[in-house]
């Protein structure tokens, strides 16, 4: 019996009412497709009485996700942060990482969210298109054609933090610096699994963190307005004071550092995996690179960069038949809902041509839904045109190496190999 049958065994003989899909060994190995199967079947609102975390609802049908992120008077995303982890275990995390309008209610959600929105409007991305397009082409036309190399660190990391800097105008030089900060804040035990990280040293380079944006936001304030991130909310009238409140000011940079870099970093991995597990969509592309913005989406519904996001539910309310507690921890499994079979025939299958691609719920939904998804979606799309242009296969030549992390889905390592157009 291989892996694969084994774990399907395991999952359909669970007692329902044991399944916990939040166990991050299940992203580390990639075992979790059938987990979140069995729950879609037999529990799609699923109610787990004892974990590390504590009591929770899983929901993990495409419509209850819906039906959850769309409700925001139920379902608070200031009662009890938006991670599965208890706040209790949290605390460490609330010293050093704030607060950020996606942790928050309506009326301080709004203003806030509307501050940076422009930033990423489609206006404003057409003028960074032809940034990217050469950023990206630099960074292709430097790879080592016909060596083995870690995709995922020459290429999916380094185009997201240069994206990064150039959303924040950090100084270009130091913008491996916003990626270990990105890396750092999603790494925490509770989200891991591994015990043995250092707490303290990451909490020293939090602070460095928020010296290093104290810096830029005091040069920025002094200065006559620009598009950057930072100016315009030094500029903004509800956000000029935020340095004034230290949780807010480091909660909402790191939220648009991890906001922009991880998610895109592991979509772009997981677009090579995806193609080379499915020549034939690699030839459908090939034959019609017109494809590429439908296949974007695509890559975001098969990847799903953000596992879950967790509410609160503020009063009592029935979902899918269950009856939801006020106070009870409700954690949408965004993983599990585009994996929905009866939105998606074939879900666990890329389609690049997939008419309905678009219909995933990776970007969520409601007043919380990612303000960066276009700005993501035209970085995938103008990388894979570039690398169209260059490159007949990007092979993938070895094993796939995944992080044990129940909140992002983390790609590792991409060991490939490039073929150049003939
Ligand atoms: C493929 C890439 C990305 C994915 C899959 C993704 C996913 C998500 C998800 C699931 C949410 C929460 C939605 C909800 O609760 O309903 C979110 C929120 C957010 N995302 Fe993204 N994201 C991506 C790229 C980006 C980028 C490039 C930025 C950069 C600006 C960004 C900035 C944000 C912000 C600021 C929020 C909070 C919005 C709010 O609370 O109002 N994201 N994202």
């Amino acid at each position: 019996m291989n892996a694969i049958t084994d774990e399907k065994m395991l999952a359909e003989e669970a007692p329902l009412d044991e399944i916990d899909v939040s166990r991050p060994e299940l992203f580390h190995h990639d075992t979790w497709r059938p987990w979140f199967a069995r729950l879609r079947r037999d529990a799609p609102v699923h109610y787990l009485a004892e974990s590390p975390h504590g009591p929770f609802w899983s929901v993990t049908s495409h419509e209850h996700i819906k039906a959850v992120d769309t409700n925001h008077e139920v379902f608070s995303s200031e009662a009890g942060g938006i991670v599965i982890a208890k706040p209790e275990e949290t605390l460490v995390e609330e010293q050093t990482q704030g607060e950020s309008f996606i942790t928050m209610d309506p009326p301080r959600h709004g203003p806030q969210r509307q501050t940076v929105a422009p930033s990423v409007s489609p206006k404003n991305l057409k003028e960074f298109e032809p940034l990217i397009r050469e950023r990206a082409a630099d960074i292709l036309d430097n790879l080592p054609v016909g060596e083995t190399f870690n995709w995922v660190q020459e290429v999916s990391v380094e185009l997201t933090g240069r994206m990064l800097a150039t959303l924040f105008d950090f100084p270009y030089e130091e913008r491996h610096r916003l990626i270990h900060w990105s890396d750092i804040t999603t790494a925490v035990p509770q989200v891991t699994g591994d015990d043995a990280i250092d707490m303290n040293k990451r909490y020293q380079e939090l602070m460095e963190c928020a010296g290093a944006f104290y810096q830029l936001w005091h040069e920025r304030a002094a200065q006559a307005p620009k598009f950057d991130l930072i100016s315009m909310l030094a500029h903004g009238e509800d956000t000029k004071t935020m340095h004034e409140d230290p949780a807010n000011f480091l909660g909402t940079l790191l939220l648009l550092i991890v906001g922009g870099n991880d998610t895109t970093r592991n979509s772009i991995s997981g677009g090579v995996i995806a193609l080379n597990e499915q020549p034939d969509e690699y030839q459908k592309l090939r034959e019609n690179p017109a494809l590429i913005p439908n296949m974007v989406a695509e890559f975001v519904r098969w990847q799903t960069p953000v596992i879950h996001m967790r509410r609160t539910a503020v009063q009592d309310i029935e979902l899918g038949g269950q009856q939801i507690r006020e106070g009870d921890k409700v954690v949408m499994w965004y993983l599990s809902g585009n994996r929905d079979e009866l939105v998606f025939p074939d879900a666990d299958r890329i389609m690049i041509d997939r008419p309905n691609a678009r219909a995933h719920v990776a970007f969520g939904f409601g007043i919380h839904r990612c303000m960066g998804n276009r700005l993501a979606e035209m970085q995938l799309r103008v990388l894979w045109e570039e690398i169209m242009k260059r490159f007949d296969r990007v092979e993938l030549v070895g094993d796939v190496e995944r992080l044990p992390n129940n909140f992002i889905r983390g790609i590792k390592d991409v060991p490939v190999r490039l073929h150049a157009r003939r």
